[in-house]
């Protein structure tokens, strides 16, 4: 593939992870707004969608696209490799919360998961000034 090709290639997949965090922003604010008004089963079924859109974003971060991105800019690993390791702490925050909504424990749970998407908010920054980088399409 020439390089142009996978820079266009690195590009819609930097658009597709961007997209994907206002997804992940869409289903924190229907989870919120169900914390805030309606019974414990809605707030964990909101929680298990907000919980399966993340975990299947940060299983394409880890397997598909951040290997693309360390294949078109090897000197990025140390901060891809931070990035990967963020996932697995943010795996742990989910299984927490997921343990206290399960018990009943509303306010432990929301105090997780307060926690918990203000450090996705800073890695979703993170990850969107590293890969505004190589989300240039080339102008032709
Ligand atoms: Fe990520
Ligand atoms: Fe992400």
């Amino acid at each position: 593939m020439k390089q142009s090709g996978l820079s266009r290639r690195l590009a819609i997949e930097a658009r597709r992870i961007s997209s994907q965090h206002r997804q992940l922003d869409e289903l924190y604010g229907l989870l919120l707004g169900a914390l805030e008004h309606e019974p414990l089963a809605a707030v964990r079924r909101g929680f298990e969608r907000f919980r399966d859109a993340l975990e299947a974003h940060f299983a394409m971060e880890d397997d598909v696209h951040f290997p693309a991105f360390h294949g078109l800019r090897p000197e990025l690993e140390s901060r891809l490799t931070a990035l990967i390791e963020e996932h697995k702490v943010m795996r742990k925050a989910l299984d927490d919360v997921r343990t206290c909504l399960k018990s009943g424990d509303l306010e432990t749970g929301a105090k997780f998961l307060d926690a918990l998407v203000v450090r996705l908010a800073r890695h979703e920054e993170i990850e969107e000034q590293l890969i505004g980088g190589l989300g240039k399409l080339p102008q032709d």
